[in-house]
């Protein structure tokens, strides 16, 4: 089966249409186009990363949604996703109608908001955020601090997912930040040595000593 009909046929489980890409028309420098973590990907990870019901995910730059209801779907935990292209959110939208429909015995919520991920307001039960190279690391720099400013309100361990990680985002938290990598997992049959998801970790001690 191609790359493309598989894609396809996952979408179709979860009554979603999340394939293609989407371009900025300004080609914004900060902002990246819309393209979809691929399911294979999000296989892997759902296999090496088990979401617990006490975790609650955000996706910033969620694009079409598909990151939030797979995870939805199999873990059956509260996402929220967040968009800054009109376009693509009202796609997501759409896909929520049609997903939830198929998905009316997982009582988690789905949350979808237009808006730019650096404004988002961090949820004191927010644990575990993912990216997949939405903007530029400037942008990934406010959105980290959000991250670290709300952990300093609100003690909790907190996870940050990157797929198909720019060294940008990885320098920035290795020589920046307290998280450290816990897990890195490989996309089998993947040829280009990026194409795997780095789990970091902020553990509650270390951001809040004393
Ligand atoms: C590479 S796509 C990833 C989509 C989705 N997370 C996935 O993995 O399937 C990045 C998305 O981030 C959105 N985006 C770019 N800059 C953003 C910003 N500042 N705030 C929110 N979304 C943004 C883009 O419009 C695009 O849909």
């Amino acid at each position: 089966m191609s790359i493309t009909m598989a894609e396809r046929k996952q979408d179709k489980l979860l009554g979603i249409n999340t394939l293609g890409i989407r371009e900025w028309k300004d080609n914004s420098f900060h902002y990246n186009r819309y393209e979809p973590t691929p399911y294979k990907a999000l296989d892997e990870l759902a296999k090496n990363y088990v979401l617990r019901n006490t975790d609650k995910v955000v996706d910033f730059g969620c694009g079409r949604g598909r990151v939030a209801f797979y995870l939805h779907n199999r873990f059956h935990v509260p996402v929220t996703g967040i968009e800054a292209n009109d376009r693509t959110y009202e796609d997501a939208l759409e896909n929520k109608s049609a997903y939830r429909l198929r998905a009316k015995h997982i009582s988690a919520p789905i949350n979808l908001k237009y808006g730019l991920a650096q404004l988002y307001k961090i949820d004191r039960a927010d644990n575990c955020f993912y990216f997949f190279n939405p903007f530029s690391e400037h942008i990934f720099r406010k959105v980290v601090h959000n991250i670290m400013c709300s952990v300093e309100k609100f003690r909790r361990e907190v996870d940050l997912i990157l797929y198909y990680p720019i060294s940008e985002y990885k320098n920035f938290l290795e020589t920046n930040t307290p998280f450290t990598v816990i897990d890195e997992i490989r996309v089998p049959g993947g040829s280009d040595e990026k194409e795997k998801f780095i789990i970091y970790r902020l553990k509650s001690a270390e951001s809040n000593p004393g």
